[in-house]
């Protein structure tokens, strides 16, 4: 069933949190892509978010809570740090991964005794979340592997009868995931790059954020070839991007091309061309409906070149690197 939330929809709030109370799940828009939810501390419900997607249950969840005020409800403890970039950057697309406090089932945790946890900034999540009262375990709402979804239709297109309710809270402002930040001591390392820039938190913390190389977490369920389209997605110097299209072409492959800014006007030999926006916020809301479309547009191969590794930009290239991942 599907639930249209252009303003927010009441009725369907409350339709979605009592499919939560039930078990069920519920694809929940939110400013970075959608999640597929489920009350993270009812075991069963979570194991169906796993079957849903398809995806290995020792890959940890998110899970979504409405203010940075309950945070130490499902924590074992909430150092300063933490405190301080919960209180900075919530709503918004930070997730902090901390000791798991005892309400969190295993079965979310993918076994770790860890959990990671985030306030989404989107109004309609926001308010599932107050009526729901509890915590929504959501991983991104499409298959395992694939390309994350940024619109109801995407979810309902990958998932269909796997979500018992879709809430519509249109495309996503952000369109890449929220950053994963190890907070479990004083020095937090990013474990993987998103919607926050690693500039914003260096701002705010006074001092270099590290890549999480160097972490002590444990980081299940980044594997190279992930937020993969159907077609190969082949990466390129920006120069190469017109002669390596022309050359798939000339053996015979439906080319589709993600065209640099730089070459706007150029003439480009392809089945299919997706102009990169110059704004790295308009490159990284598209992205993942750009892989889309030109999966729907028939293209075997997709040429692409990254974007530089500063600001969104270090997202956007995290993501594209996993597209051309080995599969
Ligand atoms: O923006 C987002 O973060 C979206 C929306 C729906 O909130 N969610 C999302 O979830 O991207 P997902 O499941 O696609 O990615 C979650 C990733 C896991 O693959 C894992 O790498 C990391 O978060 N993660 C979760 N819990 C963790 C933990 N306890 N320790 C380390 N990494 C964890
Ligand atoms: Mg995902």
């Amino acid at each position: 069933m599907t639930a249209t939330t252009s303003d927010i929809d009441k009725a369907a709030i409350d339709k979605a949190a009592g499919v939560l109370r039930a078990g069920g799940l519920v694809a929940v828009p939110t400013e970075t892509v959608y999640g597929l939810g489920a009350n993270a501390e009812d075991p069963a419900a979570v194991a169906r978010v796993f079957q849903a997607k398809g995806r290995p249950p020792t890959h940890p969840l998110i899970l979504h809570i409405s203010g940075a005020e309950h945070l130490g409800d499902w924590v074992a403890e909430v150092p300063a740090t933490a405190r301080l970039l919960a209180e900075r950057f919530w709503p918004g697309p930070l997730t902090l991964v901390l000791r798991r406090g005892h309400r969190v089932p295993l079965a979310a945790t993918g076994g770790l005794e860890t959990v990671a946890v985030r306030v989404p900034d989107h109004p309609v999540a926001l308010a599932l979340l107050s009526a729901f009262g509890g915590a929504v375990a959501a991983p991104s709402a499409n298959r395992f592997g694939s390309v994350s979804p940024t619109t109801a239709d995407h979810v309902r297109s990958e998932l269909g009868d796997a979500v018992d309710f879709v809430l519509d809270g249109g495309p996503c402002e952000v369109g890449v995931e929220s950053t994963i930040v190890d907070a479990t001591g004083e020095t937090p390392s990013i474990l993987r790059p998103g919607g926050v820039t690693r500039e914003e938190l260096e701002d705010v913390l006074g001092r270099p954020v590290a890549d999480g190389s160097g972490s002590r977490v444990r980081v299940p369920g980044q594997h190279p070839s992930h937020y993969a389209p159907r077609a190969e997605v082949v990466l390129v110097e920006p120069d190469r991007v017109l002669a390596e299209a022309r050359r798939a072409r000339e053996e015979g492959r439906r080319v589709g091309v993600f065209l640099p800014p730089a070459l706007a006007d150029a003439p480009v030999e392809a089945h299919a061309v997706v102009p990169v926006p110059a704004s790295t916020t308009a490159y990284a809301r598209g992205l993942y409906g750009y892989l889309r479309e030109l999966d729907l547009r028939g293209c075997d191969l997709i040429i692409a070149s990254l974007p530089a590794e500063r600001g969104l930009g270090l997202a956007i290239a995290n993501r594209l690197r996993r597209a051309a991942g080995p599969r």
